[in-house]
């Protein structure tokens, strides 16, 4: 009974606080914990001022005539005093840490089966493709009620990926990929800004999701994947754009990884050659060369592309040059898509013919 209370209390502040500040609604998995861990500072230290004012107040009228000739004396404060003056304020900053990295963890960790997108921020838009189509620009729709991980990336500057509605932002970085993950729980269309400054169109650069019910998605996205897949096969479209250029970003990433000289250097069989093999590279539990064991995921992946001496794993020499500038977004995204395509031996199809180096014809 007290505890139906306290949470239907809660529930009500929660949503006077959000009205108060004129925040947009709460519509992530994510969203109302972030709210009301703000807003539970905020209670505390509003609380905390008015008791310290009250206080302050209290002292004067009390003090204020009999002060005379104690001004300049030292006060010793007991060793009460000091114990709870310490502790109070340690108890709430601990707490509210723990709260908060509870919901970082959670934040940075997405689920093995969140649907991927890959975003692409470029001077001033925002451009969206799923691994099998369809691409989009400005409008990202997704399911609600199942899990979505980005993969962003941007094509020139640092863009801030930012959907106020379900409190969640992250900076995306050109030569990187980035992840965010979130759980839409309310069906409707929301806003995206970019939140880092980017050039005369930053408070242009706009865009919106739309968390649709996930039977209705589905439908959406079979339909969307029929036009894309006609529309592929009459248009020969540049790799400079979004991941368009062919519906199967793992083929492309076969195709591309030759193309750029990859298996030069890193088989697909499981044989160690000059660098790691790709063959279920994806997930794997590498040691590094610094002693430290990191789990490859997409970031990893990207940045050794990028910075391939930053996280060198164990045993292998620093001799991969940088790919920074020599793979547009779209095509390193494509190449990842093929990394994680060899995930998982048994289920796979392995590559049809040994795949061999090619010179780049550009
Ligand atoms: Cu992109 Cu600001």
């Amino acid at each position: 009974m007290k505890v139906g209370v306290m949470i239907l209390a809660a529930a009500f502040y929660n949503e006077w606080m959000r009205k108060l500040l004129n925040l947009p609604p709460q519509a992530s998995s994510i969203a109302e914990g972030v709210d009301n861990l703000l807003f539970f500072v905020i209670a505390v230290t509003t609380l905390v001022s008015i008791g310290f004012a009250l206080v302050a107040l209290v002292l004067w009228a009390v003090y204020r005539n009999k002060g005379k000739g104690t001004v300049g004396q030292v006060v010793h404060p007991g060793i009460m005093f000091e114990v709870v003056a310490i502790s109070g304020p340690l108890f709430f900053f601990l707490l509210w840490f723990f709260i908060g990295f509870r919901q970082y963890v959670e934040m940075e960790s997405p689920p093995d089966d969140a649907m991927e997108v890959y975003v692409m921020g470029k001077k001033w838009m925002w451009k969206f493709a799923y691994p099998d189509g369809p691409n989009a620009v400005g409008t990202l729709h997704v399911p609600v009620g199942r899990p979505v991980k980005l993969l962003m990336t941007s094509r020139d500057v640092i863009h801030s990926f930012f959907i106020p509605a379900f409190r969640m932002k992250k900076d995306i970085v050109p030569g990187r990929y980035s992840e965010l993950w979130f759980t839409a729980t309310e069906p409707g269309s929301y806003e995206v800004f970019c939140a880092e400054y980017c050039g005369t169109g930053h408070s242009m650069m706009r865009g919106e999701v739309v968390a649709m019910k996930a039977d209705e998605f589905d439908q959406w996205l079979a339909q969307q994947r029929n036009g894309f897949a006609s529309r592929q096969q009459d248009s020969a479209v540049s790799t400079e754009e979004a991941p368009r250029t062919e519906a199967n970003m793992v083929l492309q990433g076969q195709r591309l990884a030759g193309e750029k000289g990859c298996f030069k250097c890193h088989s697909v069989d499981g044989q160690p050659h000059i660098g790691p093999t790709w063959l279920g590279l994806y997930h794997r539990h590498e040691h590094l060369s610094t002693g430290e064991t990191i789990n490859v995921d997409e970031p990893y992946i990207t940045e050794s592309m990028m910075d391939p001496t930053a996280k060198l794993v164990a045993g292998y020499g620093p001799v991969m040059p940088t790919y920074m500038g020599k793979l547009t977004a779209p095509e390193t995204a494509a190449i990842v898509e093929f990394i994680k395509s060899l995930r998982n031996p048994e289920l796979q199809a392995q590559p049809s013919e040994p795949p061999t180096y090619e010179p780049s014809r550009r």
